[in-house]
């Protein structure tokens, strides 16, 4: 399997810390030191529907794949205001896609949960061309009136067109349950045989269990698949990592013994967007022609589970549309 599409879209509304700072007992300078995060995008006017739409299309736009060649549809989502229908069958109709669709939730990993089913469904001649779209707006779970966690998380969607080739070397996700470090609880409805009073629980976070977890399960990940793979941490081009925080981002680069330019960030502007956070990155990047041909990538994330994914793969580059100066 090899990418040959991407795309990426954010909400227009830009939340700086110290606005954050208005109204909770936070500061721009604990934000930052603490997570490196400044800015964050969150969904104001928008839906998410519409910007997995708009990162799905960019996507589909640059790998010169037509909507009805789609032959499945994955959106990596963890919740959203609809429960039923799945993200995807919101989105496959206004796309053009007529194929069979699905959402997974495995959480900030979910993307490359998505990929890893990818790529089984193409090797296995499933399918040839899948799109898959990673839609989250995490930022919807917190308590706003709570600093621990809502100053970390925000909105965004980015995609990938995947088909047959040789792009993809090695897969590694794996899972574990620690239901208490992190979770969102939303209350059913009742019904007369089980009158539980449930109420939503807005996110919870063990903020340094998290981390402790995030680092040492990153760095075990991380470790085996370049081990398995007869590579070190030389042998990798750039490290793309889920952008939750540049503490944890750099402990595992600390781990690797690798210079700081291996591993791109844009957490500082983004904050966390969940299994979003990936493909964003790649998008930019990409478009950037920061991606050469052949640059070997190490993909590498983690989510409330506790589940974690990493991916190494080879880079083709991608040929991006001109943008009309009429836009
Ligand atoms: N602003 C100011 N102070 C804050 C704060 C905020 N937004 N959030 C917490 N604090 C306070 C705490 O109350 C605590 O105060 P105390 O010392 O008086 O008790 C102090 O800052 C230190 O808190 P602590 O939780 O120990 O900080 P930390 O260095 O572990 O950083 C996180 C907190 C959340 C940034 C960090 O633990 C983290 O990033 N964890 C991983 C979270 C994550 O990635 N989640 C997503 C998973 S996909």
């Amino acid at each position: 399997m090899k990418i040959i599409g991407t795309g990426s879209a954010l909400p227009e509304k830009i939340v700086t810390n110290d606005m954050l700072a208005g109204f909770l007992e936070t500061s721009d300078s604990w934000i930052t030191t603490r997570t490196g995060i400044q800015t964050r995008r969150l969904l104001s006017k928008e839906t998410l529907s519409e910007l997995a739409i708009t990162a799905a299309l960019a996507a589909l736009d640059s790998s010169g794949v037509a909507p009805s060649e789609i032959d499945y549809l994955i959106c990596s989502n963890v919740a959203n205001s609809y429960v039923t229908p799945s993200m995807s069958s919101i989105i496959l109709g206004p796309l053009g896609c007529c194929c069979p669709c699905t959402d997974l939730n495995g959480a900030c990993a979910g993307f490359i949960y998505a990929l890893d089913i990818a790529d089984a469904f193409i090797k296995t001649g499933r399918a040839k061309n899948i799109l898959i779209v990673a839609a989250e707006e995490p930022s919807r779970f917190c308590n706003w009136h709570e600093r621990e966690t809502s100053v970390l998380f925000a909105d965004g969607a980015g995609a990938v067109v995947v088909t047959e080739g040789d792009g993809f070397r090695d897969f590694r996700v794996t899972a574990d349950t620690h239901t208490d470090v992190l979770y969102y609880k939303r209350a059913m409805e009742q019904t007369p045989y089980d009158r539980v009073d449930e109420r939503t629980q807005p996110l919870v976070m063990q903020g340094r269990e998290v981390f402790k977890l995030a680092v040492r399960a990153c760095i075990k990940d991380v470790d085996i698949i370049l081990q398995k793979n007869g590579l070190s941490g030389d042998d990798i081009d750039m490290y793309l990592l889920h952008q939750a925080n540049l503490r944890i981002i750099d402990s595992i680069r600390e781990h690797l013994g690798q210079q700081k330019d291996k591993f791109p960030t844009n957490l500082q502007k983004y904050g966390n967007t969940s299994s979003a956070s990936i493909p964003i990155l790649m998008d930019e990047m990409s478009r950037a022609g920061l991606l050469k041909n052949g640059m070997r990538l190490l993909l590498s994330a983690f989510g409330g589970g506790f589940v974690t994914g990493a991916a190494i793969l080879d880079w083709s580059e991608i040929k991006y549309p001109e943008v009309s100066s009429d836009n």
